[in-house]
């Protein structure tokens, strides 16, 4: 099955993971330049779900949509949250954990992609050509006031993640 929606996302969260794993070549010196470049396009990234797809498939079935939407939208605004403070090793880790789950769970069979992409069957042409138009966010600097990693956690936390929790988990996995 040709699938345009699907591709068009699924490049896009390769593109974007690429500029994460640059930021983080040498960990003792996080490249900011990749980072920036990370951030706007997850956030650019985000915007297109939030703004142009999600109303698509949910304008063809509402109670459906309804029910698939929230997990998606808390973690949209989990990782919005933890791209506001200062990139540390441990935060990238933790946004690569939720990133690695987020984007598998829209990429799998029947997972988010191919709902959407069958319920705007008929739209795809005009979807991508207002996808392919969409306009990068405005990213504020980085905010190191610990209120920022604190909003983080707890938008984790809504998500059903726990920071520490991660952190512990990929330690572990590395020694
Ligand atoms: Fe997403
Ligand atoms: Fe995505």
């Amino acid at each position: 099955m040709n699938k345009p929606l699907y591709h068009f996302f699924t490049n896009d969260h390769h593109r974007i993971e690429t500029f994460l794993n640059q930021a983080i070549l040498d960990p003792g010196n996080i490249n900011m330049h990749s980072y920036h470049q990370f951030r706007k396009g997850l956030l650019r990234h985000i915007k297109m779900e939030e703004k142009t797809l999600f109303p698509a498939a949910k304008k063809a079935n509402p109670d459906l949509m309804q029910k698939i939407i929230p997990r998606y939208r808390l973690e949209h605004g989990a990782l919005t949250a933890l791209m506001v403070p200062p990139p540390t090793l441990d935060l990238i880790k933790v946004i690569h954990y939720v990133l690695e789950k987020h984007d598998f769970a829209e990429e799998e069979p029947n997972g988010l992609y191919d709902v959407c992409e069958a319920l705007t069957e008929g739209q795809t042409a005009q979807l991508l050509s207002i996808l392919e138009k969409t306009e990068e966010v405005p990213a504020h600097p980085p905010n190191p006031a610990p209120i920022a990693i604190e909003s983080a956690k707890r938008a984790l936390e809504r998500a059903g993640y726990d920071f520490d929790e991660i952190i512990r988990l990929s330690n572990d996995e590395i020694s």
